[in-house]
């Protein structure tokens, strides 16, 4: 077992994180003080796989368990299921002496943090991530929230979790596509650091294979880049990047993703995001050739073909300029050396963009 902490002084937590762990659950929830009883959210997906042990290993050792199960998918990330979770926890009679466990991925993750952080204007929390996206990325650093119509996170909240769990046995039952999705900020973490992009250079193929024991090394990695940035920019003010630099390839990526209709999922539109960002920053001159080889080079060895016929580059750009003339930008200048404000004009980016959707 690993635990990698975020320093955050008295908000501080742990991220613990092994191969078949959850009966350390409780007395890891125990030894924090935490309500006896807990709200348990999670989707269908995952309720189905995996709820009935979890709920066994939580009765066993005196947590009582309230099960709240919404169904999969982006579109859940709504102040609509916001509301009914809220409903749902006032007539179970929760107030803030109580908990919520997030038991899933990123959208349960976003969506229970946030009811967590407003019912009651806040109760404790704790972030279970059963995929490698949420385990990697999402369940750690405490940004909640959910969509409106068109725009991604637009209603949200930093509320830090009481810890993290991640156990990479959960994984062994995730389908392909969820590793595909995973692997999209993985491989964003690999253009943040160079010995991260090595090592996955080496792994990649390790990771689609589901060797859980590589996945567990790629998700540390991941924790330790992570909560030190957390730890330094929580939330996200530091004018010399930050917290920011994890905005990589979600520019294009949040856009892509609401004009798919959320039919694209997010880590998927992160990928596609991270290539014509790249193709960007190189065309905007401040990528070398080389490095924007090697880091188009890994990406591109997640297998994933896209299905991008319904959207048009005049679509996107009105999606992510709006009516401003330029957008600013978090584009790499090498392997390991990310900008997080680089202002992109809209004809470039229109340019780019016409490039990679074939004129459209
Ligand atoms: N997912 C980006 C962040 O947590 O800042």
């Amino acid at each position: 077992m690993h635990i990698t902490r975020v320093e955050l002084g008295e908000r501080s937590y742990p991220i613990h994180l092994g191969n078949d762990i959850i009966h350390t659950f409780p007395a890891l929830y125990r030894s924090m003080d935490l309500p006896s009883r807990a709200a348990v959210v999670t989707d269908s997906n995952v309720a189905a796989s995996h709820l009935k042990k979890f709920s066994a290993v939580l009765t066993k050792e005196g947590i009582e368990s309230v099960r709240i199960i919404i169904p999969p998918g982006e579109r859940q990330k709504s102040l609509t299921r916001a509301n009914r979770l809220y409903a749902d926890l006032l007539n179970r009679g929760f107030t803030r002496k109580d908990a919520l466990i997030a038991f899933g991925g990123g959208v349960v993750g976003d969506l229970a943090g946030f009811v967590a952080a407003t019912f009651r204007r806040g109760i404790p929390f704790v972030q279970v991530p059963t995929t490698l996206l949420a385990q990697a990325e999402s369940a750690v650093g405490g940004k909640t929230g959910v969509n409106l119509a068109s725009l991604k996170n637009a209603v949200g909240a930093f509320y830090q979790p009481k810890f993290v769990f991640s156990d990479v046995r959960f994984l062994a039952t995730l389908p392909r596509r969820e590793i595909i999705c995973g692997l999209g900020e993985v491989v964003k973490y690999g253009y943040l650091d160079e010995t991260m992009f090595a090592f996955l250079e080496r792994h990649l193929d390790d990771v689609l294979q589901k060797h859980l024991d590589v996945i567990q090394e790629v998700v540390l990695r991941c924790n330790a880049m992570k909560a030190k940035m957390i730890s330094e920019d929580e939330r996200e003010t530091d004018p010399e990047g930050g917290r920011m630099v994890l905005n990589l390839g979600h520019t294009i990526g949040q856009a892509l993703e609401v004009l798919s209709n959320y039919r694209l999922h997010h880590g998927e539109a992160v990928l596609i995001a991270l290539k014509w960002e790249l193709a960007i920053a190189r065309q905007a001159g401040i990528l070398a050739e080389d490095d924007f080889n090697k880091l188009l080079g890994l990406v591109s060895r997640v297998p994933f073909e896209p299905d991008l016929h319904s959207i048009s580059a005049s679509a996107l750009i009105q999606q992510i300029l709006g009516n401003n003339k330029a957008v600013r930008f978090v584009l790499p200048r090498s392997i390991g050396k990310i900008e997080s404000s680089i202002s992109i004009d809209k004809t470039s980016v229109l340019s780019a963009m016409k490039k990679m959707l074939g004129g459209r």
